[in-house]
Order: C-alpha cells, then sequence, then structure tokens
C-alpha cells in the first residue's frame, strides 16, 4: 500500500527541499510525483535539457526513503515552444486561437508540438531509466480535451473518415447525406462540426467523437511507447477523471500497466457515498486494483473558493473509500499549498506557510496506518455482484442526442448503481468487450447503440443463467448513428420478449406513474424522461402506466430465456423504483445482504483466496449503528479490537473489519 504526496520542488527555494522530504518522511509518505508541469525547467530553450535540479530533488527524497512518480510535462508546454509555434495552439469552435499562458492549450495534431513532445519524453525517460528512486510514471496530466478546429485537425479529420468510410460513397449512405441534400462529392467538402452548429447529422458528430479520441489516443500513446521502451522496469499510468468522456478510458488504459484516478470528492463525481461510483468505473477500467494520483487534502479553489472544506476525519475517511472499492495507492494532491498561480486557493497537506497542521496529522495517521496494514490487503479483489453495461460508443451517441432535455445518460445509470450501493451490493462496470460473466446482474442503461454481435453476447449471458436489465432508447442505433429500420428495441426484440409500440420523452410537466405488478412488489412510482409503451411478445408485464397517454400499457416486462431472464423497463424511474427493483433482482440470484446499516453507511468487500475485508465508513456527520451478521463476530484490523455484535460508528468513522473465523 504506497501513501504520498503530488510535489513541486520547482515551487520552493532548494532550502525548503531537505525540510520536506523530513516532514514527509515524518508523516510517513512514501511516495512523490514530481515534473508534470516542469517542462520550461526541464527544457529551458529549445534542445537544451536541465535536469541537475530534479537530480537533486530526487537525491534529497531518496535520502529520506521515499520513492518517485515521474509525470510527462507535456499538459503545460513552455512559452517558447508556443511562441515558435503558434499553429500548436488549439483553435476553438468559434475560430479563435487560444492564448498561451496555462495548460491543455495544445492541439493534438500538430507536427511540431508532437515532435516536441517525443524529444522531451524520450530524454526525460534516457535520463530517468536508471534511476533507483523512480518507480513509475504518469503520461501527461488528465488527457482528452480541448477539440480543436484548426487546419490541421480538419485534414486529420478528413484522413480518420477516409480510412473508417473508404469511399465518399459509402460515407454519403452510412450518413444518410440525402437528408438536406448533403450528399458529398469531395473530402474537402466535408465540415469539422460544430458543437454549437446545431443542424449537423447525429452521424458526423459522433464520427467527429471518435476521431477526436483516436487523435488523443495517437498522441498518448506514443509517450507510453517511448517510456516502456526505454524504462522497462518501471510501471506507466495515467490519471484519469472518472466517468470524463472526450478520450475513450476503455482503450486508453489498453498501454498501461495500471489506472489512476484524480479524486476530488465534492468538486467532481459526487460526494459521500455517491463518490464511489467513479471508483468502480476506474477499477473496472482494467479490473484490477487501481491507484488515487491526486486526492483531495483542502480546501479546493481557483479565483474564488469554491468548496466547503473538510470536516475533521474527512480526508481519512476518503481515503478508505478509495481502498476499500480496490485502490492500494492514494497520493494526495498537493503537499504544500502553492503561493503563485490559478491555484493558490487549491490546498493541499500543508498551508502557504508549510508548517504541519491538522491535515497533516490526520494524513500521518492514516499513512501510518497503511504501514502497518503492510501487504494484508494489497491486491485484494473487489467483490462485486453486480454490473453495470456501458457502451462508450452508445454514451457519445446519446449524451450527442439526449432526446429529451431532462435526459442525462450517466445520471440513469448512476441510478442504478446508488440503488445497488443502497443495498450494499459491489458494482463491477463492463464494456461491450468484457465477459459479462462474473456479473450475477447486469444492467444495460440505455444501450442506444446495440449491433447483432454484442445482442448475440447478452443472449449467451442470459441463456447462462444471467439476468439482464435493458431500459428504454436501446436497440435505437446502428454504428453510424442511424436509426434502425425495425421495431425497437432493434436486434434486442428477441431478448426483451416486447416491442416498443409507442414512446414518448415526458417534459416533466404532468406526473407519470407505473403500477409495478408481480413478482415485484406491488406499488406506484414515478416515470419520467422517456417512457415506452410496450407490446408483449412472449414476455409477462411487471408494470403498467397507471396516468397519462400509455395508461394501462405494459411499462416493464419480464422474459425468460434459457436459465436466466431479462427485464426490460420502458421508463426511467424514480428512487424508489430503483431500490425495489435491484431488490428484488439480488434476492433472485440469492444475492443476501446480511447488514442492517443505514444510508449513508457504506460497506463494501475485498477477498483474497478465503481471506475477507469488510469496509465500513460513515459518511455521516453524526453516529450511525450497524449491525454486524455471523456467529464470531469480526476484528478490526486496524485497531486490533473484536468488534461488538452492534457497533456505533463515529461521525465520519472507518472500520476494516476481517471476521474471526466461524463467523
Ligand atoms: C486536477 C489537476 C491538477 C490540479 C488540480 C487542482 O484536476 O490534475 O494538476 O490542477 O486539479 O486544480
Amino acid at each position: 500500500m504506497l501513501i504520498g504526496v503530488d510535489y513541486y520542488p520547482e515551487h520552493w527555494d532548494r532550502a525548503d527541499w531537505g525540510p520536506h522530504a523530513k516532514l514527509m518522511e515524518e508523516g510517513g509518505f512514501k511516495v512523490v510525483r514530481l515534473a508534470e508541469f516542469a517542462w520550461s525547467k526541464m527544457e529551458p530553450r529549445e534542445g537544451k535539457y536541465d535536469f541537475g535540479w530534479l537530480d537533486d530533488a530526487i537525491g534529497i527524497l531518496r535520502k529520506h526513503d521515499i520513492k518517485i512518480i515521474l509525470g510527462t510535462p507535456t499538459a503545460a508546454p513552455p512559452p517558447w515552444l508556443m511562441t515558435r509555434h503558434p499553429d500548436a495552439l488549439v483553435v476553438d469552435q468559434d475560430g479563435i486561437r487560444t492564448e498561451p499562458g496555462g495548460r491543455r492549450h495544445y492541439c493534438y495534431s500538430n507536427t511540431a508540438f508532437r515532435e516536441a513532445s517525443r524529444r522531451i519524453v524520450t530524454a526525460m525517460a534516457a535520463h530517468y531509466t536508471g534511476n533507483p528512486a523512480i518507480v513509475g510514471w504518469q503520461t501527461d496530466n488528465e488527457i482528452g480535451g480541448p477539440k480543436c478546429w484548426c487546419e490541421s485537425c480538419a485534414r486529420a479529420f478528413r484522413d480518420w473518415l477516409k480510412a473508417r468510410h473508404g469511399s465518399l460513397e459509402n460515407l454519403n449512405r452510412n450518413w444518410g447525406c440525402v437528408f438536406w441534400g448533403q450528399e458529398y462529392t469531395d473530402w474537402s467538402e466535408i465540415p469539422v462540426p460544430r458543437d454549437k452548429h446545431a443542424a449537423h447529422s447525429p452521424s458526423i458528430r459522433l464520427d467527429h467523437a471518435r476521431f477526436h479520441s483516436d487523435l488523443v489516443l495517437s498522441y498518448h500513446d506514443m509517450q507510453v511507447d517511448i517510456i516502456k521502451k526505454l524504462c522497462p522496469g518501471h510501471f506507466v499510468t495515467h490519471n484519469c477523471m472518472g466517468f470524463y468522456n472526450e478520450v475513450d478510458y476503455t482503450e486508453l488504459v489498453k498501454k498501461l500497466d495500471r489506472v489512476a484516478l484524480d479524486f476530488y470528492p465534492g468538486v467532481n463525481w459526487g460526494e459521500g457515498k455517491d463518490a464511489s461510483a467513479a471508483h468502480d468505473y476506474t477499477r473496472s477500467l482494467k479490473h484490477a486494483p487501481w491507484m488515487v494520483m491526486e486526492q483531495r487534502s483542502g480546501l479546493t479553489g481557483w479565483l474564488e473558493m469554491f468548496n466547503p472544506g473538510d470536516h475533521p476525519g474527512q480526508l481519512r475517511l476518503w481515503t478508505y473509500q478509495t481502498v476499500a472499492h480496490g485502490a492500494d495507492a492514494v497520493v494526495y494532491f498537493r503537499w504544500r499549498t502553492c503561493r503563485y498561480g490559478i491555484e493558490q486557493y487549491w490546498h493541499g497537506v500543508l498551508d502557504h506557510h508549510g508548517q504541519p497542521g491538522r491535515r497533516y496529522r490526520e494524513l500521518s495517521r492514516v499513512a501510518k496506518e497503511f504501514a502497518a496494514l503492510g501487504d494484508r490487503i494489497e491486491g485484494a479483489a473487489y467483490n462485486a455482484p453486480a454490473g453495470i453495461l456501458i457502451n462508450p460508443e452508445a454514451r457519445w451517441a446519446l449524451e450527442i442526442q439526449k432526446g429529451n432535455k431532462l435526459f442525462d445518460f450517466m445520471g440513469h445509470a448512476q441510478g442504478y448503481h446508488r440503488a445497488f450501493a443502497y443495498h450494499h451490493a459491489g458494482v463491477e462496470y463492463y464494456t461491450p468487450q468484457d465477459d459479462f460473466s462474473p456479473a450475477k446482474v447486469l444492467v444495460a442503461p440505455a444501450l442506444f447503440l446495440c449491433d447483432s454481435a454484442l445482442a448475440a453476447k447478452l443472449e449467451a449471458y442470459v441463456r447462462n443463467g444471467g439476468a439482464l436489465v435493458l431500459t428504454f432508447r436501446s436497440g435505437v442505433k446502428d454504428g453510424h448513428n442511424v436509426v434502425v429500420n425495425d421495431r425497437l428495441p432493434g436486434v434486442l426484440k428477441p431478448l426483451a420478449g416486447c416491442l416498443v409500440e409507442e414512446y414518448d420523452a415526458p417534459d416533466g410537466k404532468d406526473e407519470w406513474k407505473t403500477d409495478l405488478l408481480s413478482p415485484l412488489p406491488k406499488k406506484t412510482v414515478r416515470a419520467g424522461t422517456w417512457c415506452d409503451a410496450l407490446r408483449l411478445d412472449g414476455a409477462k408485464a411487471i408494470a403498467r402506466y397507471a396516468t397519462g397517454p400509455f395508461k394501462g400499457a405494459p411499462a416493464a416486462a419480464l422474459n425468460r430465456v434459457g436459465q436466466g431472464f431479462v427485464v426490460y423497463v420502458g421508463f426511467q424511474g424514480d428512487r424508489d423504483f430503483n431500490r425495489t427493483l435491484v431488490r428484488w433482482l439480488l434476492a433472485q440470484r440469492d444475492i443476501t445482504l446480511p447488514f442492517a446499516a443505514s444510508e449513508d453507511v457504506e460497506i463494501t468487500e475485498r477477498t483474497r483466496g478465503k481471506e475477507r475485508f469488510l469496509f465500513v465508513l460513515n459518511h455521516a456527520a453524526e453516529p450511525r449503528k450497524l449491525s454486524l451478521p455471523g456467529k464470531g463476530g469480526y476484528r478490526d484490523l486496524l485497531t486490533g479490537q473484536k468488534m461488538p455484535r452492534t457497533p456505533t460508528l463515529d461521525p465520519y468513522e472507518v472500520r476494516i473489519l476481517a471476521p474471526v473465523s466461524g463467523s
């Protein structure tokens, strides 16, 4: 279990480096990430490299037994580079070339920029390959945006289209360019779709999203290849941002050794229990333990302070929340709050003055606990009986064309994650390429794009005993983002055992309700955003509309296929519905979750062989009671004490429990 900090020695006097490293060592921090914005210091003039200062900083850290993760510095190109190559600055969709002076303002297709990136990454990797303090690398920083509308990107987009469609004839047919008479006669006629130009077809937009992602990947993979070739003994990772999707993370991680997340509870991806969906998604990218490369360690803000501060105990709680979801290393952003630049209010472990305070003490406590845990938990698998299937391309397509402005695809998917979390059932995310068989229950929310290969794979999953949930807006489009020439849910009809007779997208003014029918518990729930009136074709109705134009029509259906079953839910249900359906699904799969705990207590499980580790996290600011099952009881790994049967958890308390043999 590694624990450390993101550190910028270049922001401080050399005289501070020694005391910083000493304080880190005393605090128990074992690793630092360095250099990911230090291009201008490592290559102050084109082709003139200076690693001396970084060698010195690393040397000091090494004396204090601290390992190093190096970041490639390409997110923040130096002013000399952008001045020499102004065409490497990104052009926004209004045609305005961005100004330098920050970061993430480079164009991924610019040859000079790519070449300069290749040189600095090569120089760094060649210089540091033999340095014994280095354990790994982080590529760039939170890569993905921005999209660029420059001439070079337009050429690259058209070349990409040529490779994908083969000929203009195919492209015109695939996209249906006959609509509004937009058939192209030359590749140069194809526009680069601007997000704000509402009239573009969803087909060109989806291809543009794919193109941009591929362009980012080609730039990113170039860096990974260099590091892997020159530094075969070091791991390579990237700091991802949860559900961010300007680049397809499922592709990005393929060349990486591990996946990392930047975790800012309350700033991105929710807080409390909700934040854990991003943890599950990050772990699922490789279905393996992962690491946190940046975790919030204080107040956050840029020009203004825009988030409430943490309460004592929360930094520790957030750390264990990541471990509870499979993280094996946590690095805090940042060591000491910077006196300069836009991040003056983005607080670190230490305040601007550099004296240790409450946050340093809290995180040192965690570091010491990590040391005491040793490798006991490291590498343990996350127990996830539930699955959520997300096809990244279908997500792009639904985000391009949500249909109802009240509809939010990720909100819909998260609704199911929340319901599983409510019942303390772990969730793994799946992509169409994955093996679904570990999921005892698989929810595939709004599978907008679905081809026959994925439909066949889902059918095999169900026939072999899987429980699948399909929802509205499934099987609607082909791979070109064109509506299928079929009744919905298209290729998924046989599996669903029902057809969509009509659909509607309620605007929220009238309340739509559905009555749940046997075998679901009888109750009435709210429905919204997208509603399908179903016609049964082998399936049994398990919900009917109670109000609105579809009153009386089936709203959800249950279809038994082989040894498994499919539930088609033709509406976006409310929180009560999601919890009710998920409870029923878990019961069908004999997943008994014996914990009696309040809603804001999070419980997860990691296992290694016969060993089980239960993580119990109280996200509430008040004490919460918990009832522990089993005969033999549990021992707390952090305190070594045997737990009472109904312990009270203090506010923000963390427990890691191991069953005493026999329980
Ligand atoms: C992250 C980023 C860091 C730092 C932090 C605070 O998203 O990776 O470099 O900028 O936000 O703003």
